[in-house]
């Protein structure tokens, strides 16, 4: 935090921090595996992009930030897991326009282990969804700290027993989920996914498996399509950087085919493994 490692109960932000006070504040989640970060450069870039779009400088360097996940994924001795990257415009004397002068911006940056036979689980067995409608802001590309519609639509689907919320525009089609893009193989066998825009985030993970399906002669579509279309569709699933197409086995209790992962979303796991340039370093 802000330049020196800290014991996790010891880490601390002042009480007026913009983060805290006005969801001044941008992130990352970035996956390791056997050690090493998947999508490293993604993410990086996506990081400066939403900095940018805050008028938020880069609190360091691209490089001793680098060095300083690998040395934090080493201190905590996380072999699967993720690490967290936050930057708020910093403590300032609450007021809502940003403040004129020097940048002080707090850097956060934590790393913990995931139950990765969980993760196994959910890959090979899929997971249930609900949908909801989207009411979040309308810049929706920037990762802000501002979740609030988020939280309210996965609690619900917790509550539901599902795992994610696909969010639903005003017109019926689905933007993405809660916390994940999303995805469909539709009666034709074309896999589609919404178009990158304002409405949702370009998500790091979206971009490898868009990639790879098109290297392996997928045919591809980047559309918008409805909860009607997916529950029609012959396969759904997920891509975050917590899970590379995650199947989806069900959509407001009903069943997505024969309940099953299909194969199509089965190929692109096992593709994007091979794309993500996991392993440590
Ligand atoms: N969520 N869409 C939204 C709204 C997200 O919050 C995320 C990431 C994604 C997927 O993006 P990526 O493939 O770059 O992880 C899509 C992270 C994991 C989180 O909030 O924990």
């Amino acid at each position: 935090m802000n330049g020196r490692y800290l014991r996790h109960g010891e880490a601390a932000v002042h009480v007026e921090d913009r983060g805290l006070q006005l969801g001044d504040s941008i992130y990352e989640v970035c996956r390791v595996e056997a050690g090493g970060l998947l999508d490293e450069a993604g993410h990086l870039d996506r990081l400066e992009r939403s900095l940018a779009a805050l008028e938020l400088p880069m609190p360091m360097a691209r490089e001793p930030l680098r060095l300083v996940m690998r040395e934090l994924i080493r201190r905590n001795r996380i072999r699967d897991g993720i690490v967290y990257l936050q930057i708020t415009r910093g403590p300032f004397r609450r007021d809502h326009p940003m403040p004129e002068g020097a940048a002080k911006p707090t850097l956060i940056l934590t790393a913990r282990a995931y139950d990765r036979a969980a993760a196994m689980a959910r890959m090979a067995s899929g997971v249930k969804i609900i949908a909801r409608p989207d009411e979040r802001w309308a810049r929706r590309d920037i990762k802000t700290t501002q979740l609030l519609p988020a939280v309210l639509a996965k609690t619900a689907a917790k509550r539901a027993g599902a795992n994610e919320a696909w969010l639903v525009d005003d017109d019926g089609f689905v933007t993405e989920g809660g916390s994940t893009n999303a995805w469909i193989v539709d009666a034709k066998g074309t896999l589609v996914t919404r178009p990158l825009s304002r409405d949702i985030l370009p998500g790091v993970t979206r971009a490898v498996v868009l990639a790879a399906a098109r290297d392996a002669q997928m045919t591809v579509e980047e559309r918008k399509f409805t909860v009607a279309e997916a529950l029609a569709a012959r396969e759904a699933f997920l891509t975050s950087a917590s899970g590379a197409a995650v199947p989806v086995v069900a959509i407001d209790g009903a069943a997505m085919g024969d309940g099953r992962p299909g194969p199509l979303t089965l190929r692109l796991q096992a593709l994007y493994a091979a794309k993500s340039g996991g392993g440590g370093d």
